[in-house]
């Protein structure tokens, strides 16, 4: 357990970025605008974002943008709603968000609206309340929310709560927690919490917290780390975080570090990755563990950069 092995995190990110053909880089290769919110967003809350090279970064951002508006995962990718909030993410962070054609952006994410007040993460049509949630988080960040359909935006995230209070991908599709952070993140941007029952969804999200003091994203499932995300995330939101014991979450997210290489895996003594580095680290932000700054939980970026977006 121990402390927070902030150096070596870092120098675990920095070296992931570098090893550009290994393994971790070759799986990540086709979603690695996600994998650059995930390891610069950690830098950020670390307080080490200047080891990075800002016109590298925004540079290869850029050419990862297609005339349709929408970004792909890398070069040459097809654009997709999850790239696109990464990459406006990204550009938050560097407070370079001023570059961006906001008219083109924010017309591509609204022509991925449907009748129904849902959103496809691309022109092939998958539908999911993901897409919902970046789609409105993208907006929102873009100031241009009046693009799409509120209301009916909103209409659908509530058509797809369950009588546990939870939410799932689609209607009557089973609770998950990460679908739960989309469809409480939306309706938080969207000041329409309203719609949710904070007690019966607030009970769900503390029965995910198991013996170990790790968290788990449905019933019977093992906890993972990138739960300290999605379930914090949602009771923060629903102003239920004191149900959890926060010190076992604590102590089970240090655990899950590689104490000599630094990252953070989903549990103790499995491979690190990024994408759990950057959930435990925020995780740990949550928590108010020293030394790491605040994040914001509908915009997953820290509150500073939330801060200069808004106010
Ligand atoms: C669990 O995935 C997580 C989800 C379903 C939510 C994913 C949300 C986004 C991609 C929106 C963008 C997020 C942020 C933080 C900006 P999983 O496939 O790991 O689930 P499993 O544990 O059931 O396999
Ligand atoms: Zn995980």
């Amino acid at each position: 357990m121990g402390e927070l092995k902030v150096e070596k995190h870092i120098r675990y990110i920095l070296s992931v970025e570098k090893k550009k053909d290994g393994f971790e880089s070759v799986i990540m290769e086709h979603i690695r605008l996600n994998g650059a919110y995930w390891g610069l967003t950690t830098l950020d809350l670390l307080g080490k974002l200047d080891v990075a090279d800002t016109e590298e970064v925004v540079t290869w951002i850029m050419k990862c943008q297609h005339e349709s508006g929408g970004f792909g995962g890398n070069v040459g990718h097809d654009p997709h709603l999850l790239y696109t909030l990464s990459a406006i993410q990204v550009l938050a962070l560097f407070d370079r968000v001023n570059i961006l054609d906001v008219d083109k952006i924010s017309n591509y994410i609204a022509s991925l609206q449907n009748e129904d007040g849902s959103f496809s993460g691309d022109i092939w049509g998958e539908v999911d309340t993901r897409f919902s949630y970046i789609a409105i988080c993208s907006l929102a960040l873009l100031h241009r929310m009046d693009k799409i359909n509120v209301g009916k935006a909103v209409e659908y995230i509530v058509s797809c709560k369950n009588l546990d209070g939870g939410f799932g991908c689609t209607p009557g599709a089973e609770s998950h927690a990460g679908q739960i952070f989309c469809c409480v993140a939306a309706l938080a941007i969207t000041g329409s919490l309203h719609h949710i029952d904070k007690d019966l969804l607030g009970w769900w999200l503390c029965e995910r917290q198991v013996k170990s003091g790790g968290l788990n994203g449905r019933p019977e499932k093992l906890p993972d780390v990138c739960y300290s995300w999605w379930v914090l995330s949602s009771l923060i939101m629903i102003d239920r975080v004191h149900w959890i014991d926060k010190e076992k979450l604590k102590n089970y997210i240090l655990d899950c570090q590689d104490k000599e290489n630094g990252g953070i895996s989903d549990r103790p003594d499995d491979a690190v990755d990024v994408f759990h580095t950057f959930f435990g680290v925020a995780g740990l932000s949550f928590l108010e563990y020293p030394g790491v700054k605040a994040i914001d939980p509908a915009y997953a970026l820290p509150i500073d950069v939330v801060n200069r977006i808004f106010l």
